[in-house]
């Protein structure tokens, strides 16, 4: 029985330390006055408003992190870029890590 309620704390601490870590993040990506990222990639990265928009969630975080990186830097030039470069203009390199690591969550 023992055993079975320090695993159980163990989970919820584990957890509750994720979504602390996403956190910032997440406020970071939802922030309708900044970037409007869920205004296109939806909530979870993942329900793009138009079938050309990309599912974002899930993806791994170090090319969500380049990715967000190249279009600042205005390195990508592919498809439907300008968007995302103006969308990445407000948010510095720690604003683009904490983006990836809540996108990388799901
Ligand atoms: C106006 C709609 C719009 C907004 C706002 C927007 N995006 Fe995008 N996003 C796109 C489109 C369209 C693409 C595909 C662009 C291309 O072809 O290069 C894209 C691509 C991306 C990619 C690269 C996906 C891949 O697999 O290569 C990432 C990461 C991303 N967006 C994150 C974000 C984040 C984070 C924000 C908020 C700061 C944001 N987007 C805001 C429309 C948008």
């Amino acid at each position: 029985m023992k055993k079975v309620v320090v695993a159980a704390i163990t989970c919820l601490s584990v957890s509750a330390f994720a979504s602390v870590e996403t956190e910032s993040g997440r406020q970071l990506y939802l922030s309708p006055g900044k970037g409007g990222c869920a205004t296109c990639h939806g909530e979870t990265g993942n329900e793009p408003v138009m079938p050309m928009y990309p599912k974002i969630g899930g993806q791994m975080e170090m090319y969500l992190i380049n990715q967000m990186q190249d279009y600042k830097l205005k390195k990508r030039k592919n498809g439907l870029f300008v968007p995302m470069e103006v969308a990445m203009e407000h948010y510095s390199d720690e604003d683009i890590l904490q983006i990836a690591k809540y996108l990388a969550s799901f």
